[in-house]
Formats: structure tokens, C-alpha cells, sequence
């Protein structure tokens, strides 16, 4: 199974076919892959053909005449965004001053601010927001001053930081295009006097099923009848196999994977980089200008919700300040005397258009409040409202139960409450880059968790006629079962329920009985002892406990241990979900049931 995970969409061809037909074509096939805005270049006579604009790639290919474009090699794009709106000079390809060069690009430049003011500097004129028309202009500068084309090309991109998969055309070498891969997929497509590009093989499997996958920090030159791969740091040659690929196209649009949901799952150690290097540079400014408030609440619904949950505790432990978590469907009502000027209130939301955070951040914004809000969609609604934005840059998200948008929603909470925390200074600086390296590590964390997958995919054939599941957890865990109960009841649609375990004997456990699946997120920390204590109370009352967690302990008291990597007790919900994204993953499968479309749910809730 391959691992071709991303954003937005790249297509590239050359050939001898009209390339804006195969680029159409291919930009189709990548849009379930969810887009504001394309474009597409062409190059015909030393010159170059752009035409771009936001909306549905069909509507574009009618209002501006995609089909009409002359040329037989070309580079077309679907944008997400990331940075900068959705709108027509955002949408790529992105040129630079002479336009002789034309880009388009996945993922993020974390440095394309500074790089932006020294070119500004240097004379460079930019006509987008977009982090990507840096590159143009980047590799423009570097131009002036190297021996031919690629040479510019791999210096410049050795100042770029962060995530890129880019193709690029440039009117002075006319019978090649080249594309560049660094932490976001690329894959050349090898045809018959015909070479293609792409960030996912859907876009040209009609032409080609022979392929060739870039890694990290290779870059290939094509040409109609050749290709070869570089490396982008030396520029030595690296020698790929082709691959034929067997995946019908279905598959392929999932890379693969049998549902978007199981794809978004494994997307995540890519996604939480993706947080990380998107915000790394804003994080700072947000935080001064939210670091004065004292009255703080969260509002959101559903998986942002548990979230929110999790902001509240990693707020409380870092930057001692006690945050209100208020479902966003009941926020008006209770709070509507208590907001004023110096209430901060942060939105939570992936999609940025549920109807319920937004009527709360639209009472907050009535009432005098700041608005933060965290949002995965660029230029939804929620942004529109918020004083300020921080994005999750998950990707978009097609299965309708919340993955990947989760983790980075916490990973993002998570970075915003160190960084508060070192500008209140209510934490030590060596607890804070601890913290900090750890966070980095989240990926890795989050790829151990998913190699748990076969024994989880066997735990649920056990458990499938299960009834009920309990899930509980304390402190920063509790939030995590809260999520693993609703992923469960969400897609397989089993009764689950999650609970703090301290209100295990309040009540819940007079519905434990022989059998009964309890799930128990039971990390090293404060309150490890105690969740031992829980998990012994369910087992004495005949439930089948699984746990989760990093002490060997919980093996003997457990009637299924799954082993967690360590990690800093405020960081654990975000490898510690991902078991329990699985677990609910299997469920459903084998229960029948469709969990990229659960029964009665949609993506957004865009009703009261
Ligand atoms: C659950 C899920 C929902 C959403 C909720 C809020 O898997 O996806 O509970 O979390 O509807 O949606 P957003 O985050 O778009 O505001």
C-alpha cells in the first residue's frame, strides 16, 4: 500500500498530446481530493499560457477556456489553501517578475515571510499573498547569478523550510518541466513519448500505470522521452525503478487504502509536520496578543469539542489560566451577560462553517470579545468572523468522522499554550523545550500507534457483536475517551459512552457486567495509580478491559494491553486517539457499514 497523502493537487505533462486536455483531465481526477481554486499553465513558442481562477475546475475550464490552451507540455493545480485566500491571484501557478517562470506548489513555506521582505527588498514585485510566488521570485534572484537553470533552482530551494512538492515551467528550457518533492508526495507517471507528473496517481492512471515514486528530497527533470532523478542537496543522480501499479482507479484515489477514513488516519504523522511547520512562525504573535486575558472560553462542537478539552488542560497546566469549555450550541445562552472587551473566546473548527460556533463567535464578537479561531478550512466562514486565525493545515478531510483534523487541532492548542506559557512565564524554559522536542517527535509517536492496526483489526472481529463500549480516562485523558466513544458510535454504531473514571462507582458501573468492553486511556502521570484502581474496579466486575499506555503494569491488569510510546503526559492525547480512530475503524467495516458515510451525519453541520 502506498503512502501518497496531501492537500492540494499537481498535475504535470509532456508529451505529445495537447497537454491542457491531459491536465484537465487529470485536475478531475484529483478533486476529490477537495479545492478552492486551479489553474493551469502551458507553454507554446518560448511563451507561456496561464489561466486561474477560484471555483469548480469545470466551471474554470468554461468561464476562462482551459481546453483552448496551446502547448504540449504544461503543469496544472488544484490549491487548498494555506496561505492567502482562496481568490483568483492566489490560485497557482505563481510566476516571477519576468515570467519566464511559472510554479505551482503543495504544502507550506514556514520561512516565506522573511524570504518575501528580502526580495521585496532586492526589487521583486509579488502580485499574491501566496507563500508559494516566492519560490518564482526566489529562484528568479538566484538565477542572476548561477550557470544555468537547475543550478538557480536547487539553490534556491535550499533556503526554503517546510513542506513542498512543486512543478515548474520555465520558457528558456523548453523541452523539460521539473518537479521537486520535500515532505509532501510527488510521482512521475512514465507513458510512451509521454511523461507525467503528479502528487497522486489518479491524475494520469488512464495514460500510464508505470510509475516512478520521488522521495524526500529528490527532484526529477522530465522530458518527453526520459526522466531522471536527483538529489536536491548535491544534485547527484539517483537511480529509481519503475513500478506498475495494479490499483483500479478507485483505489488509487485513496492511495490505496479501501476508505478515505483509514487514508486520513495514516495521513497524520504528515499532517501534525504540517501544523507544526504552518504555524511555527505566527505562534509567537498570536500568543502575545491573547496572553492578557484571564477570561478564557473555548467554545466548539463534537470532536472540536474534546479538543477544546484537551486546550483547557494543557492552558491550565502550562499557563496557569483556567479556561471555560462551553459546547458552542449552548454558549449564547449561558454566557451572553457574561462576555465583554476583555473576554477571549476560541473557536474551535475544522470545517469552520457549523452553524453553532459561529452564532457563539458572532455573539462573542457582538459583546466586545477577542475571537481566535482554529480552523482547518482557509477562508471559511469562522475566519471571516475571528480577530485572529490559527490553521490546522490537516488537508482537506473527506470521511465524515474527524481524524487527522483532530491531532492537529491539538497539536496547534498545544504549541499556542507553550507559547503562552513562556511569554507569562509560568513555565520553565528547559520544561518548555522539552515539551517542545517532544511535540516534534508527535509524528513518529503517531506512526508507532498506527503499527498496531493488525492486532486492533483482530480485537474488533472479538468484540463486534458488542453491545456497549465504556471508555474512560482522567485528567488530559478524559477527553480522549470522550473521542474514542464518539468515533465508535459515529461509524459502527455501537452504544458508547466515554466517562472520567473517577465517576466510574458515582453511578456507570452498575452497568458493567460480564463481558462488557471498557477501554481505559491510562498514560504514566499524575494520575496513573488511580486508573489502575479503575481498570481493577471494571475487572472485578467481569469487563473485558483494554488498555492503553507505557507501564508494563497495566499488562497484568489488563485483559488487553496496547503499548503506547512514551511521551509527556500533555502531549498523550495526541498518539493515544489514533488506537481508538482504528478500533472504531474496524468496527465498522466489519460490521458492515460504510465509514467514510455514516447514517444520518453530515461533514459540516451547517444547521442550528
Ligand atoms: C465527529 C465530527 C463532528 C465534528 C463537529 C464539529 O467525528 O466530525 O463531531 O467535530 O460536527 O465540526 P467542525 O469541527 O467542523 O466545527
Amino acid at each position: 500500500m502506498g503512502k501518497v497523502v496531501d492537500v492540494c493537487g499537481i498535475i504535470g505533462y509532456i508529451g505529445d498530446r495537447p497537454a491542457c486536455e491531459v491536465i484537465v483531465k487529470g485536475l478531475k481526477r484529483l478533486e476529490y481530493r477537495g479545492y478552492d481554486s486551479a489553474g493551469i499553465v502551458t507553454e507554446e513558442g518560448g511563451r507561456l499560457y496561464i489561466k486561474k481562477g477560484a471555483g469548480r475546475i469545470d466551471e474554470l475550464a468554461e468561464k476562462l477556456g482551459f481546453l483552448e490552451m496551446p502547448g504540449k507540455r504544461g503543469i496544472g493545480h488544484t490549491r487548498w489553501a494555506t496561505h492567502g485566500v482562496p481568490n483568483d491571484s492566489n490560485a497557482h501557478p505563481q510566476t516571477d517578475c519576468s515570467g519566464e517562470i511559472a510554479l505551482v506548489h503543495n504544502g507550506i513555506i514556514e520561512n516565506f515571510a522573511e524570504l518575501r521582505g528580502e526580495l521585496l527588498g532586492k526589487g521583486h514585485t509579488f502580485k499574491s499573498d501566496t507563500d508559494t510566488e516566492t519560490i518564482a521570485h526566489l529562484i528568479e534572484e538566484e538565477l542572476k547569478s548561477s550557470s544555468n537553470f537547475e543550478e538557480a533552482l536547487r539553490k534556491a530551494l535550499k533556503r526554503l523550510k517546510g513542506s513542498f512538492a512543486l512543478g515548474i515551467i520555465y520558457t528558456g528550457e523548453p523541452d523539460r518541466l521539473y518537479f521537486v518533492r520535500n515532505e509532501s508526495p510527488l510521482v512521475l507517471g512514465i507513458g510512451d513519448g509521454e511523461t507525467f507528473a503528479a502528487s497522486d496517481i489518479p491524475a494520469f492512471l488512464e495514460y500510464t500505470n508505470r510509475v516512478v515514486f520521488l522521495d524526500d528530497g529528490e527532484y526529477a527533470v522530465i522530458t518527453m522521452d526520459s526522466y531522471v532523478v536527483k538529489k536536491l542537496d548535491t544534485g547527484e543522480v539517483v537511480e529509481k525503478s519503475v513500478q506498475e501499479i495494479t490499483w483500479t482507479l478507485e483505489m488509487a484515489e485513496k492511495a490505496g487504502y479501501p476508505h478515505f477514513m483509514l487514508k486520513e488516519i495514516h495521513e497524520q504523522p504528515r499532517a501534525i509536520k504540517d501544523a507544526i511547520h504552518g504555524n511555527r512562525e505566527i505562534i509567537r504573535g498570536i500568543a502575545e496578543e491573547i496572553a492578557n486575558y484571564d477570561r478564557i472560553i473555548f467554545v466548539a462542537m463534537g470532536t472540536s469539542y474534546h479538543a477544546a478539552l484537551v486546550g483547557k488542560y494543557l492552558f491550565q497546566r502550562l499557563a496557569k489560566k483556567v479556561p471555560i469549555v462551553e459546547e458552542a450550541s449552548e454558549f449564547r445562552y449561558e454566557f451572553e451577560d457574561l462576555i465583554d472587551d476583555r473576554t477571549l473566546v476560541i473557536a474551535i473548527t475544522q470545517s469552520g462553517e457549523t452553524a453553532d460556533t459561529l452564532a457563539a463567535m458572532k455573539l462573542a464578537k457582538k459583546k466586545g470579545a477577542k475571537v481566535l479561531a482554529v480552523v482547518n478550512v482557509v477562508g471559511s466562514m469562522a475566519t471571516r468572523i475571528a480577530d485572529l486565525t490559527l490553521y490546522t493545515h490537516a488537508g482537506p478531510e473527506i470521511g465524515v468522522a474527524a481524524t487527522k483534523t483532530y491531532t492537529t487541532q491539538l497539536t496547534v492548542l498545544t504549541m499556542l499554550a507553550i507559547e503562552l506559557a513562556r511569554i507569562i512565564g509560568t513555565a520553565s524554559e528547559e520544561h518548555l523545550r522539552r515539551l517542545e522536542e517532544e511535540l516534534i517527535r508527535t509524528p513518529e509517536l503517531v506512526e508507532l500507534a498506527l503499527k498496531h492496526d493488525g492486532a486492533l483489526r483482530e480485537l474488533a472481529e472479538a468484540l463486534m457483536d458488542s453491545r456497549d463500549f465504556f471508555y474512560i480516562g482522567r485528567g488530559v485523558g478524559f477527553p480522549t475517551a470522550l473521542e474514542g466513544a464518539l468515533k465508535l458510535k459515529e461509524i459502527s454504531y455501537i452504544h458508547a459512552e466515554g466517562l472520567s473514571a473517577g465517576e466510574l462507582k458515582h453511578g456507570p458501573l452498575a452497568l458493567i457486567e460480564d463481558g462488557v468492553p471498557v477501554v481505559a486511556i491510562a498514560p504514566s502521570g499524575k494520575t496513573f495509580e488511580k486508573m489502575v484502581s479503575n481498570i481493577e474496579e471494571a475487572k472485578a466486575r467481569r469487563a473485558f478491559v483494554i488498555a492503553l499506555g507505557d507501564s508494563k503494569k497495566l499488562e497484568k491488569v489488563a485483559d488487553v494491553f496496547i503499548q503506547m510510546p512514551e511521551v509527556d503526559e500533555l502531549l498523550t492525547p495526541i498518539p493515544y486517539v489514533v488506537p481508538l480512530q482504528l478500533l472504531a475503524y474496524h468496527l465498522a467495516v466489519l460490521r458492515g457499514n460504510d465509514p467514510d458515510k455514516p447514517r444520518n451525519l453530515a461533514k459540516s453541520v451547517t444547521v442550528e
